[in-house]
């Protein structure tokens, strides 16, 4: 797990932060299961979760002030200090579902081309656009649909958020406007929870991060022509998936303080839930969640799944992140099978920028750092050479870490810097302190996959590989020279999509028979609108305001697939949450722009289920998937019953479990997963529903997993309407060896027309 160094250590610098401030919080939600019949005003609901707090607390007056929330809409509960004493006596209580100390969660910060890249250009969609027009032919563009966003908020004034020519608020919006510092309530798309630390952050729905406002526009950016970074990159046309869809933004991540910049952000799990409490209330369609708890969490312990089950109940979408820790196996997250979880991969866009070595070797490198062309070389350096006496060790050295470059030995040079320990722009805040002209850092993870930064100085990203070779030059020269290439936007580069290499991969840690993450979409180097109320990097010396930056991670991939589910609900307003999830995996592809599979973050492998679920997402084809694997709140509380029945009794004491409850991959899944297949094999259970011709034959074909074999049953599936059902069962069962660890396989019902493909994971003991 070599893989993403730098990812791990950032996530441990935000994770040493949180538990400071948790320290003194001690935050704990309160889940009091369902509303009963006869608490019917918000005000009996309020005086109930009060009442059980002051059974607790001393006083009136304690229990008072150490309320923080009541979940009142459509979750029952609420959130309070406590001690952990008090939280025990509470969790013993009648009624009391779960008390759960609140994990502030966790996101990895991390769009003009991924829109014409993925394949809403042959739909005529307008997207994302490096200075190329595209035709207009359009589908709905996601119209009137609300798409809940939760996240750091909103830069109102960025004209990806412009109103003009927007008509007025859909009335199935039943939220308010809720003014704040900084914020006039005529921007109609917010509430706002916390705050945390007011002397950093706004108490409003205002973004001071960058990251709500990045996810938001990529969600429902309005078209915004010559958009550039930083002076000149990705000049195009920005856009969001979906530009008429109407954004509800909660502001539930606050920044705190930070060690190495002006702040972080952190996601209380109170604020979440509350959000997700008002979103399902104020009617939204949609929810887009680029938040990924630390750590892992059963379904009744974490404050996603249950909002989102809350949501999955009233039909709406969530979509979530699936983690930036990968690629190593199992670090999937966000993983309950009502929740889409979305893995991150790159797009056909490379911001290349190469060094040229003294010795005539060009040397490939990325970067979107602006900085004037010449032909001047430089003296480059290797950062291990000209660190200050005694600031390093021989693990330390080499890797510009704060504090470690000599002055002396780095003014007016180029510094190679090797990766590990701190993060890219740390690097290049450090070369820069030390008076160096520009540096070339290795990338942190092995491969292809390179998330490049707008670093406080100029600054290219080489593979990891070809690091020695620079090195090599520098040791084997008495006067080693280089010089960076400015940046020039390659597109069309491939191959494309490859998995990032940082995004979280499967198998399932919580339930082996559910696959996880379910797709891929783009996350790797996306440009989209930006908080003016920071800069590019959020270091310390960074005084650039910039309207939009590009960004890595799943957090940049979710709301892409939130923004292909507001296309699908526009074009489908009947259709549930269920069925969307069923368009937009059957339809996924895994083949990349060559032809060839997917590969993962190497680029030398191919990818499997557990990096892309059931690959990379193909909204225009979405719209169209033919046939739906349906499924249901019922469907999902049996599967939860099996999974572990006490959870169901808390959340929804009115649902009783059968004694016999469903096997897990018999969830009407679009994807089947089967661990620990037995001699006898297993027989998974599937319904398709007709959403395509009334009239259509569909006929099966099997990839079957290396070393088993499986038997679809009809193979054939006669429909005669719209909305007619049909039963089939996957027998899978072993060859005569025994195949160890885990196979891949894939299932596709095609009538001519239409393609459903769905993923087969199975293993066995
Ligand atoms: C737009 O879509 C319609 C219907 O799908 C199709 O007939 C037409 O050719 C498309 N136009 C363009 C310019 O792609
Ligand atoms: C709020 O609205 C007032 C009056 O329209 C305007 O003067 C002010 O600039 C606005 N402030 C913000 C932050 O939008
Ligand atoms: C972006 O491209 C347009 C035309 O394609 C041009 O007019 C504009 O000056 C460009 N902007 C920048 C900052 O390069
Ligand atoms: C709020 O942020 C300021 C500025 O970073 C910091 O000095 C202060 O300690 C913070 N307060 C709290 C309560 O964290
Ligand atoms: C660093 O030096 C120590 C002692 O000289 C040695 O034991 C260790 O193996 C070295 N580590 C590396 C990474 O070279
Ligand atoms: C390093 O890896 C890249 C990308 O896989 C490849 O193009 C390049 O040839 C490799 N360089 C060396 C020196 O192996
Ligand atoms: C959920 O789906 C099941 C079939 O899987 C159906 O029997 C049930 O009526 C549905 N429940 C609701 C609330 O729609
Ligand atoms: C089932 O969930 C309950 C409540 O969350 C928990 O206390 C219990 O340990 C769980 N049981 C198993 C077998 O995981
Ligand atoms: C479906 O129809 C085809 C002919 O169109 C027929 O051969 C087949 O037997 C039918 N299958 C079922 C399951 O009814």
């Amino acid at each position: 797990m070599k893989g993403s160094l730098s990812s791990i250590l950032l996530l441990f610098l935000i994770v040493v932060h949180l538990s400071v401030s948790l320290a003194h919080r001690q935050v704990y939600i309160v889940h009091i299961g369902k509303h009963s019949g006869t608490e019917r005003t918000l005000v009996e609901i309020e005086n109930n979760h009060f009442s059980y707090l002051t059974s607790v607390k001393k006083s009136k007056e304690e229990a008072k002030s150490s309320l923080l929330y009541s979940y009142k809409n459509v979750i029952n509960g609420f959130s309070a200090l406590l001690t952990p004493d008090e939280a025990d006596k509470l969790s013993e209580m009648d009624g009391v579902v779960s008390v759960i100390k609140s994990e502030p969660i966790t996101y990895r910060i991390q769009t003009t081309r991924s829109w014409e890249f993925t394949d809403l250009l042959a739909q005529g969609h307008s997207g994302f656009i490096n200075g190329v027009e595209t035709s207009v032919n359009k589908t709905n563009d996601g119209k009137d649909v609300i798409v809940g966003v939760l996240d750091s908020g909103i830069w109102p004034e960025s004209q990806s958020f412009s109103d003009e020519g927007m008509e007025p608020i859909p009335q199935s919006w039943k939220g308010i406007c809720q003014p704040g510092v900084d914020f006039n309530s005529s921007h109609c798309y917010e509430a706002q929870y916390g705050p945390l630390n007011e002397t950093i952050d706004f108490l409003s729905a205002r973004d001071r991060d960058g990251h709500g406002t990045h996810t938001a526009s990529t969600v429902a950016g309005r078209e915004v022509p010559h958009t550039t970074l930083l002076g000149g990159f990705a000049n195009g046309t920005a856009a969001g998936g979906a530009p008429l869809a109407r954004l509800a933004i909660y502001k539930v991540c606050w920044a705190i303080p930070g060690q190495m910049t002006i702040f972080e952000s952190t996601c209380p799990g109170e604020d979440i839930l509350a959000a997700f409490d008002d979103a399902i209330a104020d009617g939204v369609n949609v929810i887009s969640i680029s938040i990924v708890p630390y750590q892992l969490n059963s379904y009744g312990q974490d404050g996603i799944a249950i909002g989102a089950l809350h949501a999955a109940k009233r039909e709406i979408v969530v979509v979530a992140s699936c983690g930036n820790t990968g690629p190593g196996p199992s670090t999937v997250r966000n993983v309950a099978p009502w929740i889409i979880s979305v893995g991150a991969s790159s797009i056909d866009r490379v911001f290349s920028s190469p060094v040229l070595l003294g010795n005539g070797i060009k040397i490939e490198g990325q970067t979107v750092t602006p900085y004037e062309s010449s032909s001047t070389m430089h003296p480059l350096v290797y950062a291990g050479d000209v660190e200050t006496p005694g600031t390093t060790h021989n693990d330390t050295s080499g890797l510009c870490l704060s504090g470690t470059l000599s002055p002396e030995l780095v003014r007016g040079r180029i510094v190679l810097c090797s990766r590990g320990v701190a993060t890219n722009v740390e690097k290049g805040l450090e070369v820069k302190r030390a008076g160096g002209l520009g540096f070339i850092l290795q990338n942190p993870v092995d491969g292809i996959s390179i998330a490049v930064d707008a670093h406080v100085l100029p600054g290219t990203a080489i593979f990891s590989n070809d690091s020695a070779t620079v090195l090599n030059y520098i040791k084997t020269n008495n006067n080693p020279t280089a010089r960076i290439v400015p940046v020039m936007t390659v597109l069309g580069s491939k191959p494309s999509p490859f998995m990032a290499g940082f995004s979280s991969a499967g198998p399932n840690p919580l339930e082996p028979n559910i696959l996880k993450p379910d797709i891929t979409a783009p996350g790797l180097n996306i440009l989209a609108a930006w908080s003016e109320a920071t800069s590019p990097t959020k270091l310390f010396d960074d005084k650039r305001v910039v309207k939009y930056n590009i960004l890595s991670g799943t957090s940049m991939s979710c709301p892409h697939v939130a923004a292909a589910a507001a296309l699908i609900k526009a074009d489908h307003p009947d259709w549930n949450s269920a069925a969307i999830r069923s368009a937009l995996m059957t339809t996924a592809t895994q083949t990349n722009n060559m032809g060839l599979p997917i590969t993962d973050g190497t680029g030398n492998t191919a990818a499997t289920p557990f990096h892309y679920g059931s690959g990379h997402f193909q909204p225009g084809k979405a719209v169209d998937p033919g046939l739906i694997y349906d499924s249901n709140y019922t469907d999902y509380l049996l599967y939860l019953c099996g999974y572990n029945s006490s959870i169901v009794q808390n959340l929804d004491p009115s649902f009783t479990c059968l004694d016999d409850p469903p096997s897990p991959y018999d969830l009407n899944y679009p994807s089947v997963a089967v661990s620990n297949i037995n001699g006898a094999g297993v027989s998974v259970k599937r319904t398709a529903t007709n959403v395509g011709d009334a009239m259509s034959v569909y006929k099966v074909s099997v990839e079957a997993p290396v070393g088993y074999t499986v038997e679809i049953s009809p193979n054939t599936m006669n429909f005669t309407s719209v909305g007619q059902i049909e039963s089939f069962s996957v027998l899978i069962k072993h060859e005569d060896a025994v195949q160890k660890g885990y196979s891949f396989g894939s299932y596709t019902w095609s009538d001519g027309i239409h393609i459903v493909k769905s993923p087969i994971i199975v293993s066995s003991q």
